[in-house]
């Protein structure tokens, strides 16, 4: 057998999540502390796998589905990396592999399932060993999102103050609402987006006169949905879901200069979601950074309702790909046995 060098390597696999309460907007750019916190659910169809190796290289390498990474996000790569080699104390160049099911930067949290996937792996290839919530916190300092997708099912990301107290931790779901939720996701486009989730809420922030009446009313959205999962109330769910989505992107368009993710698919495909529920099924909407909309259903009925939206949106968005996903796992973590 050929020895490898460098430390045994570890591989691990997070689950995208979408969130149902939005996060949107920084209170601590650096250490990623937002103003908000949110409500997501895990998806089992979307996720990365991704493998860690140190010093088996001389300077970090990363690779996404085969094609090596470069620029701003190899730096974000980095940057993780060295919070992950200065806690253990080595100083040993990475090797990542990655691999995703999540069309990257289309808005379909590529970034959450990414970067919760480096982060158990980076951990535990450097010998770290790391309860959940020191992930999450780990996985933030990534990407926000990805503190949420450590967890599986229904998390929830507390807004915090500082590193300490800014991570996400599972909900208390006494009817176990989760395994009865489903999304689907309508790909109207799955292209690169135009101006990233970072900068869209750098702006917002800082410009629309929206923003703060945002945040005032999201604190109420957060109640309500929590309560909405403690009475297993999925159109409680829904309908407080769409309204705080729909709130968040208001905030952008009002932003200077405006962020508008929705083009003429999006606003489609949100027309055929508010009439799939005059047509008496459960369908509530939701966007993030992109054009795509994801729709909150019953996992009992979310075959029939992609098919519902497929046919009634087959004229106006031929290219129309949908993907059918049910609550998800959560952080899986292996690590290579050593000799
Ligand atoms: C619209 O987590 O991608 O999806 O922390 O800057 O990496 P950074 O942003 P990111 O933002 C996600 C924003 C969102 C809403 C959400 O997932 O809560």
């Amino acid at each position: 057998m050929t020895p490898v060098r460098g430390l045994p390597a570890a591989t691990a696999t997070a689950h995208a999540n979408i969130a149902l309460i939005k996060y949107w907007g920084k209170a601590d750019d650096d250490l990623i502390i937002p103003v908000t916190p949110s409500l997501s659910l895990t998806l089992d169809a979307l996720y990365t796998t991704t493998t860690v190796r140190f010093g088996a290289v001389a300077a970090d390498t990363a690779t996404l589905d085969g094609e090596p990474v470069t620029g701003k996000a190899m730096a974000r790569i980095v940057a993780l990396l060295d919070l992950v080699r200065q806690r253990a104390g080595i100083d040993l160049a990475a090797e990542v592999t990655s691999v995703n099911t999540v069309p990257t930067a289309a808005g379909l949290a590529s970034s959450a399932s990414g970067f919760a996937a480096l982060a158990g792996a980076a951990a535990a290839a450097a010998g770290l060993d790391l309860t959940d919530r020191e992930l999450s916190r780990l996985a933030r300092r990534g990407s926000g999102s990805a503190s949420r997708s450590i967890f599986g099912g229904l998390a929830v990301w507390h807004a915090g103050t500082d590193d300490e107290t800014s991570y996400a931790e599972p909900v208390a779901d006494p009817t176990g609402l989760a395994e009865k939720l489903a999304m689907v996701v309508l790909v109207l486009d799955a292209g690169e987006k135009s101006v990233s989730s970072r900068e869209g809420m750098r702006r917002t922030v800082q410009t629309s006169p929206d923003y703060r009446p945002w945040v005032e009313a999201h604190a109420g959205h957060l109640d309500e949905a929590l309560a909405a999962v403690e009475a297993g109330d999925l159109p409680r769910l829904g309908a407080v879901a769409e309204t705080n989505a729909a709130g968040m992107h208001a905030t952008m368009r009002s932003a200077v200069p405006p962020v508008d993710y929705l083009t003429d698919a999006s606003r489609a495909a949100l027309q055929a979601v508010r009439d799939a529920r005059e047509a008496g099924l459960p369908a509530w909407a939701t966007m993030d950074a992109g054009p795509n909309v994801k729709v909150l259903t019953s996992a009992g009925r979310a075959v029939e309702v992609d098919a519902w939206l497929r046919d009634r949106l087959a004229a106006s968005a031929p290219g129309l790909a949908t993907v059918v996903a049910y609550a998800g796992p959560g952080l899986t973590v292996t690590r290579e046995a050593t000799a």
